[in-house]
């Protein structure tokens, strides 16, 4: 794709870091709405290697991951030549505009909001300032393009909200630069949560791999996962946030996975409880069973494409899509600083 300004169409904008390992709560939260939008907007997807050094990487793994998220991003059905993908480090625009933000806007008071940094251990002595300004320089990539949204999954709702009041207040004390971006969140699938706690979310940093099924898990290994999954008490396929967590984190990854319903997933199994629980997956056994040959069946799919794409493919998309995202952050740039009177 060509960005072009002649046949406008609204911008999205959207990144994954290099760091860990992608998982299906990444697709289904995000990616998987990204290829939905491809086809109807102008698609920017960002791989945030800059956001990934935050914590420590081990340089020789970081520039594969590098490479491998892109080509998850193809796996996922995303089209360079209908998007456009490339690498965070390569446009210098995103770490220029993130200062300029940090001294111009951003206040200590908006970031000791940010929850995800709390999490993360704002506490420990080992904490890179750079985690803490995360959010700031997630602003500066969003706002660089003009955005018009950004599909994320349910944990970066609070940044997208930090980068709209980062541009309405700029925009407010030195004059109009910014586009002020809405977010854009699934209603379901935006917070896929860990198979071994459902009071938590499926995260690449977690301690253990029970809690994630990995983009790039052997199918077998991911459908032991789904079978083991931590489940609810009693026996009955129910959706029910409140009361029934854990299936309602399996039906929401089943229904996104094969298109059926919450309703017809109840029907399904109804009365297929204990008499059908076979002893190695327990009660809920013919849904786990079932639902364990889904995400195996999406894996393998997913996996065959994955595997097609060689490492100077990869790096020809990142190159070409650096060239055509450079001039519209260049002009962003630009009129920043001219607003600031540095240019
Ligand atoms: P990251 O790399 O942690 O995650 C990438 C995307 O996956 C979503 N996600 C989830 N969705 C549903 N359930 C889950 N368990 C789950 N875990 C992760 C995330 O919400 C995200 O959409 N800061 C961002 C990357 C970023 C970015 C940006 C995003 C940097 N600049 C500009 C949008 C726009 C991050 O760390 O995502």
């Amino acid at each position: 794709m060509e960005l072009n300004k002649q046949n406008y169409k609204p911008i999205v904008f959207s990144g994954v870091q290099p760091s860990g390992v992608l998982h299906l709560g990444n697709y289904l939260g995000a990616l998987e709405q990204w290829v939905q939008m491809q086809d109807k907007y102008n698609c920017i997807f960002c791989v945030v290697d800059y956001h990934a050094i935050t914590v420590k990487q081990e340089p020789k793994e970081l520039g594969r991951r590098i490479l491998d998220v892109v080509k998850i991003y193809l796996a996922a059905g995303i089209n360079p030549a209908k998007a456009v993908i490339f690498q965070q480090s390569n446009i210098t625009a995103h770490t220029e505009l993130a200062w300029i933000l940090n001294c111009a806007v951003a206040r200590l008071a908006d970031m000791n909001k940010m929850t995800q940094f709390k999490e993360k251990g704002g506490e420990k002595e080992s904490v890179s300032v750079g985690l803490y300004d995360y959010p700031v320089l997630m602003a500066a990539d969003i706002l660089l393009y003009n955005t018009d949204a950004v599909p994320v999954g349910d944990d970066q709702v609070q940044h997208v909200e930090l980068a709209r009041t980062l541009a309405q207040r700029f925009n407010r004390e030195y004059g109009q630069v910014f586009k002020v971006p809405e977010v854009a969140v699934r209603k379901q699938g935006a917070r896929i949560m860990g198979l071994d706690d459902p009071s938590k979310k499926m995260s690449k940093s977690a301690n253990s791999a029970a809690n994630y099924i990995a983009l790039t898990d052997a199918p077998e290994v991911a459908a032991k996962k789904i079978r083991r999954a931590v489940t609810d008490s009693g026996s009955e396929i129910k959706y029910d946030v409140k009361n029934k967590p854990a299936i309602a984190n399996l039906m929401t990854i089943y229904s996104l996975l094969t298109g059926l319903g919450f309703k017809e997933l109840e029907k399904k199994y109804q009365g297929k409880g204990p008499a059908y629980a076979e002893a190695s997956v327990g009660k809920y056994g013919e849904f786990k069973k079932d639902l364990a040959e889904a995400v195996k069946k999406f894996l393998i799919k997913f996996q065959l494409k994955y595997h097609s794409y060689s490492g100077d493919e990869v790096k020809r998309i990142l190159k070409d899509g650096a060239r055509q995202v450079r001039p519209v952050a260049e002009e962003t740039l630009k009129k920043v600083k001219e607003k600031l009177g540095i240019n």
